[in-house]
C-alpha cells in the first residue's frame, strides 16, 4: 500500500464565476467579473422587481465577492497563521480527535460499518430514519463534546483574530480548518469514522473514496442568521451535526435532487436533535427554516468529497471541471483521472 503524499488540490474554474448568492432576491447568481452585470442577470433582477438601487447594490455585492474568491488563498494562510499565533484555546482537548468525544451508539455504527460482514440493510437498522428518503439521522457527539465546542466557537468568535465566513449563505460561521481542527480531528474523522459508514450507505457518492472535506460551523441567532434558503452542497455527502443550545424551529427540509425539477410545495422536514447529525447526499435539495423567539442554534456542517465522483462533473458548473489551484483542500478535485487509486 502506498500513501499519497501532498496531494494537491483544485477548486473548479466556476468557483469565480459561479453561484453568488443574493440574499435580498433569494438568488443565486453567475458574474464574470467585468464590472457589470450579464444582460440575462439585470433581466432576472428586473423580472423580480428590482429598482434601478436594488441592481447597482447587487452589482456592489458580486463585486465585493468575487475580490473575495480572488483573494481567498492568500487570506486563508493568512488567517490560519494568526489563528495559530495569537488564538488561546479555551478547550485545547477538543482538537485532538478521541473515542471518548462520541456516543457509544455512533462508535457502534462505525465498528459496525468496518466490519467484513458489514451491509446496508443491517446498517440502516441501526440508523434512525427520517420522512424523506435517503437521509438519515444518527447519534454522533456526547452532550459534554458539544457543550464545550460551542464554547470553543464562542470564544473564537469574541477573540480579535480575522474570521473567514463559510459561504456567501452563512455569515456568522466559522471554518473551522483556520481554527485548527483539521489535522488531528476532522481528517482523522473522515478517514476512520465516517468514511467506513459513508461508503456502505451512499456507494455511488463514495466512489474510490472521501478524499477531502470543508468543514465549517453555523449560528442561527435573531439578529443574525435565521434560516437558509433552499439549496444544494458542493459536497457528494454532508453530516450536519447539531450542537445545541436552545432552540425551537428551525427544521431541515429536504425535496428532491438537484437535476430534477424544483417543487418547494412536497418537501419534507427533518428535525435537528443536540449531538445527533443528519446524513445527505449532497446534491439532494435542502434549506433550513428560520428558529424561533430566543432561540439560538449551532451546528458542524462537513462537506465531504470525493475526488473520483467530483472529477468527473463540477456540480456547481454542470460541466467537466476546470482545475485551479488552490491551497488546502480547495474544492476537493483533483488531476487524478480513472487510474487513480484513492489511498488516502
Ligand atoms: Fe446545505
Ligand atoms: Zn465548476
Amino acid at each position: 500500500m502506498m500513501a499519497v503524499v501532498n496531494r494537491k488540490f483544485y477548486v473548479c474554474r466556476c468557483f469565480f464565476t459561479h453561484n453568488y448568492f443574493v440574499e435580498k432576491f433569494n438568488l443565486h447568481l453567475t458574474y464574470d467579473g467585468t464590472g457589470k452585470l450579464e444582460p440575462t442577470t439585470e433581466q432576472i433582477l428586473l423580472d423580480r422587481g428590482a429598482s434601478d438601487e436594488d441592481v447597482a447594490g447587487v452589482l456592489l455585492t458580486l463585486r465585493r465577492e468575487r475580490e473575495r474568491r480572488e483573494n481567498l488563498g492568500g487570506k486563508i494562510t493568512d488567517r490560519t497563521l494568526q489563528v495559530s499565533q495569537q488564538y488561546v484555546k479555551l478547550h485545547p482537548y477538543l482538537y485532538k480527535i478521541k473515542d471518548e468525544f462520541f456516543s457509544p451508539k455512533f462508535l457502534e455504527i462505525v465498528e459496525y460499518s468496518k466490519s467484513d460482514e458489514a451491509n446496508q440493510s443491517k446498517l440502516i437498522s441501526m440508523l434512525s430514519k427520517t420522512k424523506c428518503d435517503h437521509v438519515w439521522s444518527l447519534p454522533v457527539f456526547t452532550d459534554k463534546f458539544c457543550d464545550d465546542f460551542v464554547e470553543e466557537i464562542t470564544n473564537f468568535e469574541k477573540s480579535i483574530c480575522e474570521k473567514g465566513r463559510p459561504n456567501t449563505m452563512n455569515n456568522y460561521g466559522i471554518l473551522l480548518n483556520e481554527l485548527g481542527f483539521d489535522e488531528l480531528f476532522f481528517n482523522e474523522f473522515r478517514r476512520k469514522y465516517i468514511s467506513p459508514v459513508v461508503k456502505i450507505l451512499y456507494p455511488e457518492w463514495f466512489g474510490l473514496g472521501l478524499d477531502s472535506h470543508k468543514v465549517f460551523t453555523v449560528k442561527y441567532k435573531h439578529g443574525e442568521d435565521l434560516g437558509l434558503a433552499y439549496h444544494y452542497d458542493n459536497a457528494e455527502v454532508t453530516l450536519n451535526v447539531c450542537l445545541g443550545k436552545q432552540f425551537e424551529g428551525g427544521e431541515l427540509y429536504f425535496g428532491g435532487m438537484r437535476t430534477e425539477p424544483i417543487d418547494l410545495l412536497h418537501t419534507k422536514p427533518v428535525l435537528h436533535n443536540k449531538s445527533y447529525g443528519i446524513l445527505h447526499r449532497g446534491q439532494h435539495l435542502h434549506g433550513a427554516m428560520g428558529i424561533d423567539g430566543t432561540s439560538e442554534r449551532h451546528n458542524i456542517i462537513m462537506w465531504m468529497r470525493s475526488s473520483s465522483v467530483r472529477n468527473k462533473l463540477c456540480p456547481m458548473c454542470d460541466d467537466e471541471p476546470q482545475l485551479v489551484v488552490q491551497s488546502g483542500f480547495g474544492d476537493g478535485f483533483t488531476q487524478d483521472g480513472p487510474r487513480f487509486c484513492a489511498l488516502t
